[in-house]
C-alpha cells in the first residue's frame, strides 16, 4: 500500500504557529445529541487521519447536511454513540467539529484512546482532499499541539487499516527471543562518551553502509571497526553512527546499541533505532541471513521493550535525502510490518 502524496503535508514532525482554526461547532452543523462518553487523556500520541468517499459538498449547508446523514448512519446503522471521528475536514477547507477534543473516536480499534482521529470529506471519490481542507488539516494539527491536545512529536501511522501495525495485540510471536548480537568487544570497538537514548524509540531507520559487504564474522569484524573509525575520525561522529550492524554472515554487530543515540539521520537520533546493512544494495538486495537477522532483532526490540510496539519503519531516503538503503534493499523493506513511506 502506497501512501498518498497529499498525507506527506502531515509528516514533518515540526510545526509552526497558527490561528485558532474556524470549527463549525456540533451546534452550528445540527449534530444529535452526543452520547459518547469515554474520555480522551490530553495529549494523545497519534494522528490518525482517513477520507470518507461519497459526501461531496463544497459548502457549509451542503456539508452538514452530509455530516447529519453520517452521525445518523454512524448510530442508527452502525450502533455507535456518535460519528466516529474526532474532527470532520470538509472540502470547503472548514473543520467540523465530531467528538471533538475531549472524548474518544471510534475510529481505529486499539487507537481510540491515544488519538485524534480526523477525517477529510465533500471531495469527489478517488481525488485528494482540496488545498483549503489539507490547510485546515494542517492548521487543526498546529492548534491540537499548541494547545497541549496532541503530542509534539506525535506519530502518524498510515497503514493502521492493516491490521498488523494496528492492533497491538496482534504483536507477530518471535521466533526466537533476540539474535545473538557480537558485541563492540568482539570488534575492538574505541570507548566513547554520548547522548544516551531515550527508550523505547518510536521508528527504526533501515540503512545501507554503501561499503563493503561480509560474509565472514572476522571481516565484518573490521568492517565495523574501520567504519566507526571513519565516523569519528572523517565525519566528527560521537561513535559509529548506527545502532546496529548486520551482516551477510547473518551477524547482527552492535553499534552504539540500544541505550546511546546513533548519528544516522539529522533530526531522528533521539527517537529512531538506525539499522545498518553492511554492502551497497542498489541493485542487489542483502542474502537471506542479513534480512533475516535485521527482522530478528526488530522483534527483540520489541519483545524488550527498546521499540514501541506501534513503531514505523522507514527507509533512510524517506527521511533524509539520500540514496540509503538502496532500491534492491528498499523493495524487501517495503513489504515488511509497520513500514511507511
Ligand atoms: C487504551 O486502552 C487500552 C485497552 O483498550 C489500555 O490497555 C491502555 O492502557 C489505554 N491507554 C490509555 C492511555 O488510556
Ligand atoms: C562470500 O563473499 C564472497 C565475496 O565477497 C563471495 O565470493 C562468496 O561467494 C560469498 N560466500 C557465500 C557463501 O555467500
Amino acid at each position: 500500500v502506497r501512501m498518498l502524496p497529499w498525507l506527506l503535508v502531515f509528516s514533518a514532525l515540526s510545526y509552526q504557529a497558527w490561528d485558532a482554526p474556524t470549527v463549525v461547532s456540533r451546534k452550528a452543523w445540527g449534530a444529535g445529541p452526543l452520547t459518547c462518553g469515554a474520555p480522551l487523556t490530553p495529549p494523545v500520541t497519534y494522528v490518525i487521519t482517513d477520507q470518507l468517499p461519497g459526501l461531496e459538498c463544497q459548502e457549509q449547508g451542503v456539508c452538514s447536511e452530509a455530516l447529519r446523514g453520517l452521525q445518523s448512519s454512524s448510530v442508527y446503522t452502525r450502533g455507535w454513540c456518535d460519528v466516529a471521528y474526532n474532527f470532520l475536514v470538509g472540502d470547503d477547507g472548514r473543520v467540523y467539529e465530531g467528538v471533538g477534543w475531549d472524548i474518544q473516536g471510534l475510529h481505529t480499534p486499539g487507537y481510540n484512546n491515544i488519538s485524534l482521529g480526523i477525517a477529510f470529506f465533500g471531495n469527489k471519490i478517488g481525488s485528494s482532499p482540496s488545498p483549503a481542507a489539507l490547510s485546515a488539516a494542517e492548521g487543526l494539527i498546529s492548534y491540537a499541539i499548541q494547545k497541549g491536545h496532541l503530542s509534539p512529536r506525535y506519530l502518524q501511522p498510515l497503514l493502521l487499516k492493516e491490521k498488523i501495525c494496528l492492533d497491538p495485540q496482534h504483536a507477530v510471536t518471535p521466533r526466537k527471543v533476540c539474535p545473538s548480537i557480537i558485541p563492540r568487544s568482539a570488534w575492538k570497538a574505541r570507548e566513547t562518551h554520548c547522548p544516551a537514548m531515550k527508550l523505547p524509540a518510536k521508528y527504526v531507520i533501515i540503512i545501507h553502509t554503501a561499503d563493503a559487504s561480509c560474509n565472514v564474522s572476522t571481516d565484518c569484524q573490521t568492517i565495523v571497526r574501520n567504519i566507526q573509525s571513519f565516523h569519528m575520525d572523517t565525519w566528527d561522529f560521537c561513535d559509529i553512527g548506527y545502532h546496529f550492524l548486520v551482516g551477510e554472515d547473518g551477524g547482527v554487530y552492535e553499534g552504539v546499541g540500544w541505550h546511546i543515540q546513533g548519528s544516522h539521520t539529522y533530526g531522528y537520533n533521539d527517537i529512531a533505532l538506525g539499522i545498518a546493512f553492511m554492502g551497497y544494495f542498489v541493485e542487489k538486495p542483502p542474502n537471506a541471513a542479513a534480512l533475516e537477522a535485521a527482522q530478528d532483532l526488530i522483534q527483540c526490540a520489541v519483545v524488550n521493550g527498546y521499540l514501541t510496539p506501534n513503531y514505523l519503519l522507514v527507509g533512510h531516503s524517506d527521511v533524509t535525502n539520500i540514496l540509503s538503503p538502496g532500491q534492491a534493499l528498499y523493495n524487501i523493506i517495503k513489504t515488511w510490518p509497520h513500514f511507511k513511506q
